[in-house]
C-alpha cells in the first residue's frame, strides 16, 4: 500500500534516481500495446460546439452527423467552441495545484476508505488493490447533484461553482446532440438516464516529473464509468487512447476539451457509441495536471441498452449489456483493480 502522495515521492528523487519497484509497469503483459501512432494524431475528430445550436438547418445537422461519427468509430473527439472561457479553465488548473501544494494537514483524509465520500484525496488509482502504483495524486469532488468542495484554497468553492455552471451547460449541448445523433426524441436520452440529478464529479490529477517516464504510468488502460468525460490539461501532453489496436497520443488543440465516451453511453447506446480506453503517460521535465469533469446518469438510474436502440438494431434485436443501477456499477469498479474495459465486459 502506498503510504504517501507521489508529489512526496517525487520531491524525494532526483533525475538519476531509479523508481521504487512498485511503480514499475510492465509492458509486456498487455498484448495490445504498441508503439504511439503520432501519425493518427491528425485525424483525432475536432467537433465545434457552437455549430450543434446553429441556426443554419444544415450546419447543424452537419455538425450532429460529426458528432455522431466521432462518438461511433473513435469514442473520443476534441471539442472547440465550447463555450467554456479559457480564463476560468486555467483558474481551476491553477487551484487545483494550490491544492496539491497545501501542507497534509490542510489538506482531507489522505486515502479515506469509503469510495463514495464526496471529497477524496488520495493517490494512484486503488492503492489496497493494485500491485503496482501509478504516479499521480488526485483530488476527487462530486459537485452534483449536490455540491461539495475541498475547505481549502479558499478560492476553490467559487471557482468550482462557476466552473460547474459552465461545465452543465456544455454536458446540456452534448447530451442533446448526441440524443439527436442516436435517433431519439427530444429530451428521451435525458429523461431515461435522470440527468436533472446527474452525478457530477469533478478530479484533479498531479503528475509530477517521474525520473524513469517509460517504466511509470500516471494511469493504466482503463475507460470511464460515466457517460462521459471532458478533460482539460495544463498544456503538458500526456493523454493516450487506444484507437483501432494502437494507442495514439492527444496533443490537445489550444484551449480545446477533450471528451471521451465512457462506459455507461456505451450501455446506454447498446454499443453504438464506443467507451474508449485511455490511459496517461508521465515525463521527466514538467509537472502535469489535468482536470476532468466525469458525467453520469443519476445514481440511482438503472440504466440499460435504450429499448428504440435495441430494435433498430441489424441482425437481431438483443440488448448487449444487463441492467444495472449506476451507484453498483461505481461502487464495483472503484473497489477493483484497473483493467482496461474489464469492468464492462462483465455486464456484456
Ligand atoms: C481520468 C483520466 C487522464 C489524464 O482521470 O480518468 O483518464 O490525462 N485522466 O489525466
Ligand atoms: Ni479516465
Amino acid at each position: 500500500m502506498a503510504s504517501s502522495s507521489i508529489k512526496k515521492l517525487s520531491e524525494s528523487l532526483n533525475l538519476t534516481s531509479n523508481i521504487p519497484s512498485n511503480y514499475v509497469h510492465y509492458y509486456f503483459e498487455n498484448p495490445t500495446e504498441t508503439t504511439a501512432a503520432d501519425d493518427l494524431q491528425d485525424s483525432i475528430p475536432i467537433i465545434d460546439i457552437s455549430l450543434l445550436t446553429s441556426d443554419d438547418p444544415d450546419q447543424r445537422s452537419k455538425a450532429i452527423q460529426d458528432l455522431d461519427k466521432a462518438c461511433q468509430e473513435w469514442g473520443f473527439f476534441m471539442a472547440v467552441n465550447h463555450g467554456i472561457p479559457e480564463e476560468l479553465m486555467q483558474k481551476m488548473i491553477e487551484i487545483s495545484e494550490e491544492f496539491f501544494n497545501l501542507g497534509e494537514e490542510d489538506k482531507p483524509e489522505f486515502e479515506p476508505k469509503n469510495v463514495l465520500e464526496p471529497v477524496r484525496y488520495g493517490t494512484s488509482f486503488n492503492t489496497a488493490q493494485e500491485e503496482v502504483h501509478c504516479w499521480r495524486d488526485f483530488l476527487k469532488v462530486f459537485v452534483h447533484p449536490h455540491f461539495h468542495s475541498p475547505q481549502k484554497p479558499q478560492a476553490f468553492r467559487d471557482a468550482l461553482l462557476e466552473y460547474r455552471a459552465k461545465m452543465r451547460e456544455l454536458v446540456g449541448k452534448l447530451v442533446k446532440g448526441m440524443s439527436q445523433g442516436l435517433g431519439l426524441e427530444d429530451g428521451e436520452m435525458e429523461a431515461a438516464l435522470d440527468m436533472g440529478s446527474s452525478l457530477q464529479i469533478f478530479i484533479a490529477n498531479l503528475y509530477p516529473p517521474c525520473p524513469q517516464p517509460e517504466l511509470a504510468l500516471g494511469l493504466p488502460p482503463h475507460s470511464d464509468h460515466g457517460l462521459f468525460t471532458l478533460l482539460v490539461e495544463n498544456g503538458v501532453c500526456g493523454l493516450q487512447i487506444e484507437h483501432h489496436g494502437k494507442w495514439v497520443h492527444v496533443n490537445a488543440v489550444p484551449g480545446s476539451i477533450l471528451v471521451n465516451i465512457s462506459d455507461h453511453l456505451e450501455i446506454f447506446s447498446n454499443g453504438k457509441y464506443k467507451s474508449v480506453s485511455h490511459k496517461a503517460v508521465v515525463n521527466d521535465g514538467r509537472t502535469r495536471i489535468s482536470i476532468a469533469m466525469v458525467n453520469g446518469p443519476s445514481l440511482d438510474t438503472e440504466v440499460c441498452p435504450c429499448p428504440k436502440l435495441v430494435q433498430k438494431d441489424i441482425g437481431g434485436a438483443i440488448p448487449a449489456y444487463v441492467p444495472m443501477k449506476y451507484k453498483e456499477y461505481l461502487l464495483y469498479k472503484q473497489s477493483n483493480r484497473l483493467d482496461g474495459k474489464d469492468i464492462l465486459t462483465q455486464v456484456k
